[in-house]
């Protein structure tokens, strides 16, 4: 049903549609032009050869579907193509185009090819040549140098087409051997891997015990980081807390050596008073004395005037 409705888009084409392991393609015919859609590799030799006439064909599209391969086979039945389109396939390696001999252009955008082979141009001498012997039978010279020119210039073309793809090879070298030394890299890495793990476990290893030395909380699966950070606030709380206890010893060192100072004031202030008392006795001693002698002389003139 569904292959009906896409036949009536296309009124003018003859078409043709062949289910091959459930898979459908389309092959759409116009004058000497053809199209071949939803091919598969393993559906386009059916799809080649479902084609009456080949040799009519000018125009040969067999642009995108996912074609990986095509081979000179394949294409020998349509010698009189000009036009073969292979774009937006995934053709891979190469393209052998060596039995197309009326080839003008291909199209081969959008693959992934790496060699194009092409006929080269004495190939295309002798065909002609056998063509042209096979109609006149008597090949003349002018038939000959034509032929030469004309296979000349279309050998010119065909290596500018080699040419626009050999630098679409290059990219797709190019391509491959980042991908390669990704690879390479992806490697390296995977072959560090044990190595870095290792000292990821020793670094977890000195981390923890140390969290559980300073007597943090260590979690079943500990977020590494967020236990640096938490050691790191304990030793700076610790720092803090020496600082504290330092300046606190300083006060305390100040306060004494005030104390000391005052008691050493208060011993000499003690040292002054007694030797002021000791003056004092002295002098009252002094006075003490000088009144005894003074009454023992007053005495013994009392006792001589008595007598
Ligand atoms: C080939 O087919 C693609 C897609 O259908 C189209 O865009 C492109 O113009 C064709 N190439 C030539 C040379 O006709
Ligand atoms: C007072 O003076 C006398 C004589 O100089 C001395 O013998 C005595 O020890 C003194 N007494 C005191 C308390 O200093």
């Amino acid at each position: 049903m569904v292959s009906l409705r896409i036949c009536t888009l296309f009124l003018a084409l003859v078409c043709v549609t062949t289910a091959v392991h459930g898979e459908v393609y389309q092959v759409k015919l116009q004058g000497t032009k053809c199209k071949i859609e939803k091919v598969t590799d393993s559906t386009l030799s059916q799809a080649l050869q479902s084609i009456r006439n080949a040799e009519n064909i000018r125009e040969l599209d067999l642009s995108g579907n996912l074609l990986y391969q095509i081979s000179a086979g394949e294409l020998y039945p349509f010698r009189n193509l000009e036009l073969l389109n292979l774009s937006s396939n995934v053709f891979y390696e190469s393209v052998d185009l060596q039995s197309l001999s009326q080839l003008q252009t291909v199209d081969l955008n959008n693959n992934f090819m790496k060699e194009v082979i092409v006929p080269s141009t004495d190939r295309l001498i002798a065909m002609k040549r056998k063509e042209h012997g096979l109609f006149s039978g008597q090949p003349s010279e002018t038939d000959r140098a034509e032929c030469e020119k004309e296979n000349g210039d279309r050998q010119k073309a065909m290596d500018a087409i080699q040419k626009q793809y050999s630098t679409k090879i290059d990219e797709e070298t190019r391509k491959n051997q980042e991908k390669i030394q990704l690879a390479k890299r992806k490697t390296d890495l995977e072959n560090d891997l044990p190595g870095i793990e290792s000292s990821y476990n020793e670094l977890k290893d000195v981390i923890v015990q140390t969290a559980v030395e300073l007597q943090i909380h260590v979690p079943d699966t500990p977020d590494l980081l967020e236990l640096m950070r938490s050691i790191t606030q304990r030793y700076e709380d610790l720092y803090d807390e020496e600082q504290n206890k330092q300046s606190n010893a300083m006060r305390d060192y100040e306060l004494h050596r005030q104390i000391e100072e005052q008691m050493l004031e208060d011993n000499e202030r003690l040292k002054k008073v007694k030797s002021d008392n000791e003056l004092q006795v002295q002098s009252a001693n002094a006075t003490l004395q000088a009144l005894i002698i003074r009454e023992q002389t007053l005495a013994k003139a009392a006792k001589e005037a008595q007598n």
